[in-house]
């Protein structure tokens, strides 16, 4: 990409999951999230066409379009006017915008936002500006209001800080320590999750019985507290057993699924310290926590078991600089 042109700009942001505390954390209660740099959204800004101003193009997507003509909701083109009124720039400059992923779309491992991270560090690039990680995490988040109704903050704030973080709604992040760094199989059910009908259906529920959602939400945010206090303290065995108890009460609010059900058991009965399902669930991915030497043969098992794509990473501090 870019080969024949200069590169102006280029933006890259990591996919991310959510360690503990999905769902719970739209209603105020903590979440710990961790970016995934295995996989990446990338953009990247090179010169177009005199005259024509910006044009966005999404090779993967089969998508090319200029910016002008794109409605008000078009997302892509949302990110980019954001940006470009975030920078100043009051009169879009010619360039080409390409956009590449290699994030699992629908699938709770936050490829939309990544998307609109990279892009809108492409056009800082590009525009020679410096876009400091709460305004791009602002600007995301404005992006993601679009997709989903109420998104609580944590997915544009993990990706766009590309750090380990905690999370509460509403308040600054605070970066996580990671005191001893652990290995994670994400294993893909190939089932799409739709983050906004999830909070919905949630929302629902809720509604139709506020006391016992109140309690769960509120659980899950002492698993949340303990898990911080391992994660920070090095008591990685801690976690399993965490992340065990937070999907049961997942299940309990109705966000798994059969196909994460079979991931989740086989990746316990091959020897995982924990598992759970990741983001808005219904779908998507799961996540299971466990010993290096076992991660090839979890993957396998969870191959076995029908994951459609699996993912091997460690969840370690420097991940906190990688996109800096
Ligand atoms: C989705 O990745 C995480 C949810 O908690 C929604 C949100 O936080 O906005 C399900």
């Amino acid at each position: 990409m870019g080969d024949e042109f200069p590169v102006l700009g280029r933006g890259i942001a990591p996919g991310k999951v959510i360690l503990f505390g999905e769902h719970s954390v739209v209603y105020g209660r903590p979440a710990i999230a961790a970016p995934v740099t295995r996989v990446w959204a990338e953009a990247i800004v090179t010169p177009g066409e005199p005259g024509v101003g910006i044009t966005i193009h999404a090779p993967d997507l089969n998508r090319r379009f200029g910016l002008a003509q794109a409605p008000p909701d078009e997302p892509l083109a949302f990110v980019v006017r954001l940006t470009l009124e975030a920078l100043d720039l009051s009169s879009p400059p010619d360039w080409t915008i390409t956009i590449r992923s290699t994030i699992p779309i629908a699938a709770g491992m936050g490829s939309g936002t990544a998307v609109s991270a990279a892009m809108a560090r492409a056009i800082a690039a590009a525009a020679d500006r410096a876009l400091p990680n709460p305004v791009l995490s602002d600007l995301v988040y404005q992006v993601e209001r679009l997709h989903h109704g109420s998104p609580s903050g944590v997915d544009n704030t993990v990706v766009s800080y590309a750090a380990p973080v905690y999370f509460i709604r509403g308040q600054p992040p605070q970066l996580l320590r990671i005191a001893r760094p652990f290995w994670l199989v994400i294993a893909d059910t190939g089932v799409p999750s739709s983050t906004r009908e999830a909070v919905m259906a949630v929302r629902r529920a809720w509604e139709a019985d506020r006391v016992r959602f109140e309690a769960l939400f509120d659980r899950i945010a002492a698993i949340v507290e303990r898990a911080r206090a391992a994660i920070e303290g090095g008591d990685v065995d801690a976690l399993g057993p965490l992340m065990d108890e937070n999907h049961a009460l997942l299940r309990e609010m109705g966000v798994s699924s059969p196909e994460l059900e079979r991931l989740v058991t086989a990746a316990r009965a091959h020897g995982a310290a924990g598992a759970k399902l990741v983001g808005a669930g219904r779908g998507g991915n799961m996540i299971a926590l466990v010993e290096r030497e076992r991660t090839n043969a979890v993957a396998e098992a969870l191959r076995s078991a029908g994951a459609t794509r699996c993912i091997i990473t460690q969840v370690r501090q420097e991940a906190a600089n990688a996109y800096e």
